[in-house]
């Protein structure tokens, strides 16, 4: 290319990258008033990045409600509980309410700090006339107005907002909780799933049994959870039962420090969407005992109740969860509430609440702490309902020796029969739906494919019934036992150990070098290249772990093969007149070991 040439394209391209950028920039001007009113006229549309601000969007409002109540409280201190300290302050939800927005954020060290809001529209641009300046509160929640046509919220704190020192925090959307009443009757705020212990059949007793009580809808907040107990809260969210929030944090681990986060998490995001929220955590279950139902109950209280408050009992929990499902029977003696009942006496050393959220401020673990004006808290007689809390009884848990200090009597409780017959049902269910599964079989796999790719990306395996009566008929006992892993296809290295008379457990390298996709019940060349010279022929119990050389491919003298097995010839014949008949236990039974 001439020299000339290339400089005047640099030129143009240096021009048009200029002209682009001071229109982008013009364009960010411009977009501040770049809202399409949801049933206005059309004549806007014309703007290619237009919002479209729907009704419930297009409000505006001066102040966060409860203001001056909240810096009375503030005032308290109570709250301000400075922990995790050495951490981001990171957005981790943010709810849009009809009059407000409330945004929670993840370090709790902001308590009571001026914190500024900022709004940012469809396209993810900030309205910087639209600015407010807010205060932390409570805990690490932040409280702004609302703003006409705002998707997506952020917030900056005072040390932040000097030129040199943006922190800019990735904004995020608002979830819609602008409801005119709550969507939800009874919803439940599941304490937070820290720990190591298998969570996935508690969660699903959990959720089953408040489901027979009444709850509609469960907010979950996910710390550090195992694919595999992730797995039923990704089903019971395709349900529509749930959501949860998810905790990325800097924090190699998230745990029970982290308890009021989690209840503040769950305060904001419940509020205007339930009615009445069951404030539990995972291993608690509230009992209901009282006339008609719980729902009943609680449509009986007056309207200024803003909590009422349950007592509790304990019921000693001896064993771990197991930490996968393994057969329906084991199912049914794991779950906890068939298997567990010596209890403690009901008493109200520990509450637990159900809460009306958008009448309550702020909570303190299970109970509300600051309610407004007017509102009342309640407590429950024991006649009409308890909390089953199963404890661990265990060295290493939270509080796992609190039996060492119990002075009581322990008395064996259940839940009501009918109950417990609809729950085991339930949770069988929920349990088979999620959890009972077997890998994809190679025969359900079209040839094509198998011979096309290799087996570990397929990642299969054949149906192991079909080498249970895996018999030549010369021989007498030709079977594959024990076949529980035998996946002889996808065998790189194959050994089969541990037969009873028929060894290859020395073999190292049982190999098919010819095909990847062998099949035992179709194989053309079986060879086993490593095996030692036979000794012992004509013995019953042969050993061909110590042969060399061995190949089945060489089987020549197999007077009647079998159709299917063409070159499934013996060498040991040929060689030593030894007949495949005579071997009385010819067995391939339990593989070793397959890479
Ligand atoms: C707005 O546009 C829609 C379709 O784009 C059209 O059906 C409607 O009549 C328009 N309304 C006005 C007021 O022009
Ligand atoms: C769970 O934690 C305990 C105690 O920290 C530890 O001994 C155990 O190995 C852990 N179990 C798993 C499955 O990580
Ligand atoms: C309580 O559990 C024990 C042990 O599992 C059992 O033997 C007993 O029958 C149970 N009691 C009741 C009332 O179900
Ligand atoms: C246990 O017993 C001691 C004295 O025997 C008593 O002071 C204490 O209150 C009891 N604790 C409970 C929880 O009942």
């Amino acid at each position: 290319m001439h020299p000339n040439r290339q400089k005047t394209i640099v030129f143009v391209s240096f021009f048009i990258l200029n002209w682009l950028l001071f229109h982008q920039l013009r364009r960010v001007k411009i977009i501040e008033r770049n809202f399409i009113l949801q049933g206005a006229v059309n004549k806007s549309l014309k703007l290619s990045n237009a919002c479209i601000v729907p009704y419930w969007n297009q409000v505006t409002t001066d102040d966060v409600t409860h203001s001056d109540e909240f810096k009375k409280w503030r005032a308290t201190g109570f709250g301000d509980t400075n922990n995790l300290i050495d951490a981001e302050s990171r957005l981790l939800s943010a709810f849009v309410y009809p009059e407000e927005i409330s945004i929670i954020t993840t370090a709790l060290y902001t308590f009571g700090k001026p914190a500024t809001c900022r709004y940012y529209d469809c396209n993810r641009i900030e309205i910087h006339s639209a600015r407010f300046k807010s205060v932390v509160w409570p805990l690490s929640v932040i409280t702004c107005p609302r703003r006409l046509g705002i998707e997506y919220v952020s917030v900056s704190f005072e040390d932040e907002e000097e030129e040199d020192n943006q922190v800019i925090r990735e904004p995020i959307p608002l979830v819609f909780r602008a409801y005119e009443k709550p969507i939800h009757e009874i919803s439940v705020c599941v304490g937070p799933l820290y720990g190591n212990e298998s969570k996935w059949l508690e969660t699903i007793e959990y959720v089953e049994h408040y489901r027979l009580l009444g709850a509609t809808f469960f907010y979950f907040n996910l710390f550090n959870m195992n694919d595999y107990d992730r797995k039923i809260i990704d089903d019971y969210e395709r349900l529509g039962l749930a959501e949860s929030t998810k905790y990325v944090t800097e924090y190699l681990r998230v745990g029970w420090m982290s308890h009021l986060l989690q209840t503040h998490e769950c305060h904001h995001r419940s509020k205007f969407h339930s009615k009445w929220v069951i404030n539990m955590d995972i291993d608690e279950r509230l009992v209901y005992t009282g006339p008609f139902n719980l729902k009943h109950y609680l449509k009986s209280m007056p309207p200024n109740i803003g909590e009422i408050s349950f007592s509790t009992n304990r019921v000693l929990k001896t064993e771990k969860i197991p930490e996968k499902y393994t057969s329906e029977a084991k199912l049914l003696s794991d779950m906890m509430f068939i298997k567990y009942n010596k209890t403690t006496e009901i008493s109200w050393y520990n509450l637990k609440g159900v809460i009306r959220p958008e009448l309550v401020a702020s909570l303190f673990f299970h109970w509300s702490f600051f309610q407004f004006e007017g509102v009342k808290v309640m407590s429950v007689p024991k006649r009409f309902g308890h909390v089953r809390h199963y404890r661990n009884v265990d060295g290493s848990a939270l509080n796992g020796n609190w039996m060492d200090f119990y002075n009581g009597t322990l008395r064996e409780t259940r839940l009501a029969s009918s109950f417990e017959k609809k729950l085991a049902k339930a949770v069988r269910k929920r349990v088979k739906y999620v959890y009972d599964q077997r890998m994809i079989r190679c025969e359900e796999i079209p040839n094509w494919v198998t011979v096309r790719y290799r087996r570990e990306l397929l990642d299969c395996k054949f149906k192991i019934s079909k080498f249970l009566e895996f018999k030549i008929p010369e021989l007498q006992n030709f079977r594959v036992s024990i076949p529980k892993n035998l996946r002889i296809s996808e065998l790189q290295i194959f050994r089969i150990s541990e037969s009873q008379t028929f060894r290859f457990s020395k073999s190292q390298n049982f190999r098919n070098p010819e095909t990847r996709n062998l099949r035992i019940s179709d194989f053309q060349i079986f060879q086993i290249p490593e095996l030692q010279k036979p000794r012992n022929s004509e013995s019953q119990n042969l050993r061909i772990s110590k042969f060399q050389n061995l190949g089945f491919s060489d089987f020549q003298n197999y007077k009647n093969p079998i159709p299917k097995y063409q070159k499934f010839k013996s060498p040991i014949s040929r060689n030593h007149n030894l007949r495949i008949s005579e071997i009385q236990n010819f067995r391939i039974s339990r593989r070793g070991q397959s890479f």
